[in-house]
């Protein structure tokens, strides 16, 4: 299935890229991680319920969805650019209406990841090297 229609499946807009612009060189662009490969990595790298979850440089937030729908943990997205800030909290309204049935937060929240300071209970940690 195209990257396309499995956002869809999920009920979110993650395909594009968004560029920092400005000549910005310290954060890493925007561009989600291919679903084919999320499913290769937790073809073998698993999670369980008592994991908690933190996506450092969330974007639109496809990580989040995917490993919420897929494992129904809770899980943070730390997002540092406006624009694409308010694209994933489009997102979450959308798939929260689709995955009612999950239990577990999912959440969004604005600010560079090195200022995020780490809950006690988050445990799992993704993140694309930001250069
Ligand atoms: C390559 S995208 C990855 C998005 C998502 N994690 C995924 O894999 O689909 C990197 C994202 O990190 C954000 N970003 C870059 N540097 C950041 C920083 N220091 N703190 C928070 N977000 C950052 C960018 O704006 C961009 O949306």
């Amino acid at each position: 299935m195209g990257e396309r229609k499995l956002d869809k499946s999920f009920s979110i807009k993650t395909v594009g890229i968004r560029e920092w612009g400005d000549g910005e060189v310290h954060y890493n662009r925007y561009e989600a991680t291919p679903y084919a490969a999320l499913d290769k990595l937790f073809e073998r790298y698993r999670l369980d319920k008592s994991d908690s979850v933190v996506d450092f440089g969330c974007g639109r937030g496809r990580v989040a969805f995917y490993i919420h729908n897929r494992f129904h943990v809770p899980v943070t997205g730390i997002e540092a650019n406006d624009i694409t800030y308010e694209e994933a909290l489009k997102n979450i309204e959308t798939y929260k209406l689709r995955a009612k049935h999950i239990k577990a937060p999912i959440r969004f929240k604005f600010g560079l990841a090195e200022h995020y300071e780490i809950k006690p209970e988050e445990n799992r940690f993704f993140l694309i090297p930001f250069l």
